[in-house]
């Protein structure tokens, strides 16, 4: 079928939103019609190249041609068509995406960790997650690889299974993209990978799509102090309807104040969540956390980038601890459903969160936004 797409063809150029040719769903795959797709600043790592592969590590990992790729990570849609063997949804299904696969056997699905699917390994290579060949086509028959094993900025796109969670059909589809990703990966960088806890004091630096959801997760787990940091004051004003205490511009600002507000014991945790984490931001980081405190990298880093300001004394002596995080480390099959229940009991803000929605062809003016600190979150709306 014919479908229209926003596919990036290399480094550093603007979305195409062109016709693209989707193939239907073989053996545990479906197809999906996606309603909506969150502006998240990983696809904006796909055009700086942040998050792709040098390309002398391509052949080594199994990738013919990185570009062109679909973009779109965060999403929500209707299946309308399953492939055999497909269990957990049928056609009419509302589904969230999935950006870690979840194929629910492997050592880390079946303990508990699904971000850490051992089928998310596939996500940069070209294929299906199922077979290793494509299903969507570009300008006659160039194969193109979907973003995240999703390619939510399509409006048609075909799927593993694996990569898509059954919602209830009474939730917007906007909110339900929204977790998707950047809420999930948010609120649980607060809750479970910082494990926030009564009391705490919480620092969050960088306020978007996943930094505000940082702020409502640290708040729905008790935190005492959420000290939001941004240089956007927009961000920072947002960041307190949200649940923040405090705000500041920059890490710098904000160290002596969160010295005199704890009486010099600084914070619990600090969760790093601005638009590109680079490695000298990482000292400041840590400052603002205490002893035994725990500092969670969840933005994302350019990937060949190997060096990062730690005071490694500081480090042991307080007794500190810096964590990654993937997903915000909650089990999307789980958690996904789990957040949407939290929207509906009035506990967690979606519809807030959604500044603007565009169209498609609007991609690039929405990108433009995110960049320019202008949207919590930009949404494309399929008609
Ligand atoms: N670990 C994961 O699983 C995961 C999932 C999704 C997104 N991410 C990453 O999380 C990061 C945030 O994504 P987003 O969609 O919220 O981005 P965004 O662009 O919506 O927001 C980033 C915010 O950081 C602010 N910022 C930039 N530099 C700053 C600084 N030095 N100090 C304080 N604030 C600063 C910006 O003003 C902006 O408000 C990105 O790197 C994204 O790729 C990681
Ligand atoms: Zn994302
Ligand atoms: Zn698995």
């Amino acid at each position: 079928m014919k479908s229209k797409a926003a596919v990036l063809w290399g480094l550093n150029q603007e979305w195409s939103v062109e016709e693209i040719d989707v193939h239907g769903p073989k053996a545990k795959e479906v197809l999906v019609q996606w309603k909506a797709a969150g502006l998240c600043h990983s696809d904006e790592h796909l055009v700086t190249g942040d998050l792709v592969p040098p390309k002398e590590a391509w052949a080594f990992m199994g990738i013919e041609d990185f570009f062109p790729v679909i973009g779109g990570h965060e999403g929500a849609g209707v299946v309308i068509e399953v492939g055999p063997g497909v269990t957990s949804v049928k056609v009419g299904d509302h589904v969230s995406a999935s950006f870690v696969p979840s194929c629910g056997r492997c050592r880390y699905c079946s303990t508990g960790r699904q971000n850490l699917c051992d089928a998310g390994a596939q996500t940069f290579i070209g294929g299906m997650i199922t077979d290793g060949t494509h299903r969507h086509f570009a300008r006659g028959d160039k194969p193109v690889t979907l973003m995240a094993k999703l390619g939510t900025f399509s409006e048609y796109s075909c799927v593993a299974e694996d990569s898509v969670i059954k919602v209830e059909q009474d939730i917007p589809f906007e909110c339900v993209a929204l977790v998707s990703c950047g809420v999930a990966t948010g609120w649980g960088s607060a809750t479970s990978r910082a494990g926030t806890q009564a009391g705490d004091t919480v620092v969050v630096v960088g306020i978007g799509g996943i930094g505000m959801n940082a702020v409502q997760g640290a708040r729905m787990a008790g935190a005492t102090r959420i000290i939001a940091i941004d240089p956007v004051e927009f961000k920072r004003e947002k960041a307190m309807e949200f649940g923040a205490t405090h705000t500041f511009s920059s890490m710098e600002e904000a160290i002596p104040a969160v010295m005199e507000m704890t009486w010099g014991q600084m914070a619990d945790r600090v969760i790093m969540t601005p638009g590109v984490l680079r490695g000298e931001m990482m000292e400041s980081g840590m400052t603002l956390a205490g002893k035994g405190g725990t500092v969670v990298v969840t933005a994302i880093s350019p990937m060949m980038d190997s060096t990062a300001s730690i005071n490694l004394f500081q480090l042991a002596m307080w007794n500190k601890e810096i964590k990654g995080t993937i997903f915000g480390s909650l089990n999307p099959r789980a958690d996904i459903p789990a957040l949407l229940d939290m929207y509906r009991a009035g506990q967690l803000k979606l519809d807030e969160l959604i500044t603007k929605t565009y169209s498609i062809e609007q991609i690039n003016e929405g990108y433009r936004a995110m960049r320019d600190g202008e949207n919590l979150r930009g949404v494309i709306v399929y008609g």
